[in-house]
């Protein structure tokens, strides 16, 4: 039997359970896009065994929480928010919870999560999301907790059905994986080695999405450029971005994340070339010291780094630049420090991600010696994010009076008055306008320049 042949026949015995029911599911999804995409797949899987989304999570017959591990935050995130489902459980022993994701993969936390909270009904791993139908008829039947972590990643399953957020613009995993390993973090070991899906396989998704209306698509992956190398066929990411650029009705392609050591050239000439390929790109820094990049095992340096944004620039001039940066990795001096701050300077992000560094269990900066006073990572970040508000809103401001195209995503979340949508330089904007447009590219003048929003009206 195939992995979908028995993921389908899962699929069948849970709608027998389902029928007449109107039972609804809510998903809780921390961490990056990788995550919220496994939540479409989760979602996708959920409708075809005849359960309905619920908004809220009190009207839920089945919760999910899709864990990320990146930072202890997120994790305490989970912890609160699982706990506090202990009482529904109570009230309601009918009540499907369960707990998945990255954080799952780790076999401590995991053993934690299960011990601390014997009520939940479900835990499972990244590397198994195929195997869900199968897992919730288990334990739905058996009454008593499922558990399923896979150490290895097996191979790439193919036709997983996914629920996507929206209609217009849609997330496509096109790698799995990491093997960069830098020295901070936890994903190569909860997310395996890269593993590329096929070209043919991509290029039908997308092929299928663009039949449905889609219009604009995001490449996946913990480090796109270096699709394909696992596949020896000398297909790699440009190939692909040149194949994807040809498909019909889809007029944007995004990708992330692209890690700075491993984009060439040609995928700097092919993002110039593919009209399609948006002016935007997502290039984490994570630091601006060559001390501090060295012990990340970064394998760049900042003056390879700020020649890379000079050929990015030459190339495609009105590129946005967005960026991830880590303040108080262990040993991390003021004058380290000062080295980000320029960094950022210098470079000019259009926006950035700002983390404070938090060590993860069986990570080689975890045993670094060094570790930074907590009141000095705070003070850190807030100096760095101060000085990137003022870039992030001087960039803005260059767009004031502009003309801009705009990929409407819908009715803006703040304001129902207000449509948003997004410009070709990953820009949010908002204007007046009817909901009729959500899937439609407007012109839009820009007449108030925010720090993170762009404010216009329709022309
Ligand atoms: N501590 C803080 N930030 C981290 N990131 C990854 N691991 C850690 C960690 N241990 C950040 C990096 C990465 C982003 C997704 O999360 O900046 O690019
Ligand atoms: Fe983590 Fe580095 Fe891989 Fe990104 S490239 S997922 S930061 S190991």
């Amino acid at each position: 039997m195939s992995v979908r042949e028995e993921q389908q026949k899962y699929i069948h015995l849970m709608q027998q359970y389902t029928e007449g029911k109107r039972l609804k599911y809510h998903i809780v999804t921390y961490g990056c896009q990788m995550n919220v995409h496994d939540s479409e797949k989760l979602a996708g899987m959920l409708q075809e065994m005849g359960y309905e989304e619920a908004q809220e999570l009190e009207d839920a017959d089945l919760i999910l929480f899709n864990t990320c591990c990146v930072r202890q935050h997120a994790e305490e995130r989970v912890y609160g928010n699982v706990g506090a489902l202990r009482s529904y459980k109570q009230s309601n022993p009918n009540l499907i919870i369960g707990v998945c994701g990255c954080m799952m993969q780790q076999q401590e936390a995991a053993d934690d999560i299960i011990k601390k909270f014997p009520f939940l009904d479900l835990v499972f791993g990244t590397h198994n999301l195929h195997h869900f139908p199968k897992l919730l008829y288990e334990a739905i039947n058996s009454g008593h907790m499922v558990v399923e972590i896979l150490d290895e990643e097996g191979k790439v399953v193919e036709g997983l059905p996914a629920r996507r957020a929206s209609n217009v613009s849609a997330y496509v995993t096109i790698m799995y994986g990491c093997n960069n390993f830098c020295t901070y973090c936890i994903v190569p070991y909860v997310r395996g080695r890269e593993r590329s899906r096929l070209p043919e396989d991509i290029l039908d998704e997308i092929r299928g999405l663009a039949a449905n209306g889609c219009k604009e698509v995001t490449l996946l992956g913990q480090n796109v450029n270096s699709y394909g190398k696992d596949l020896n066929k000398g297909y790699l990411f440009t190939a692909l971005l040149r194949d994807v650029n040809k498909i019909e009705n889809i007029e944007r392609i995004r990708f992330v994340t692209s890690h700075p050591k491993d984009l060439s050239d040609e995928l700097i000439e092919a993002m110039a070339e593919c009209e399609k390929v948006c002016e935007h790109i997502h290039l984490p820094l994570q630091a601006g010291s060559n001390e501090v990049l060295r012990k990340m095992n970064r394998r760049y340096t900042r003056e390879d780094y700020l020649r890379l944004v000079d050929r990015l620039r030459a190339r495609i001039p009105d590129i946005a630049i967005s960026t991830d940066i880590i303040v108080g990795f262990p040993g991390e001096t003021e004058e380290d420090f000062r080295d980000t701050l320029d960094m950022v300077e210098r470079v000019q992000y259009d926006s950035a991600f700002t983390f404070i560094y938090s060590p993860r269990k069986g990570t080689p900066a975890a045993r670094m010696p060094d570790e930074l006073d907590i009141e000095v990572k705070k003070e850190r970040l807030n100096r760095l994010i101060a000085l990137q508000n003022d870039i992030s809103k001087a960039r803005n401001q260059l767009y004031m009076d502009k003309v801009v195209e705009v990929l409407v995503e819908g009715v803006s979340k703040n304001n129902p008055k207000m449509l948003s949508g997004r410009t070709r330089t990953n820009k949010l904007v908002h204007f007046e306008g009817g909901s009729e447009l959500t899937g439609e590219f407007v012109k839009v003048k820009i007449t108030l320049p925010k720090a993170f929003t762009l404010e216009g009206h329709m022309i």
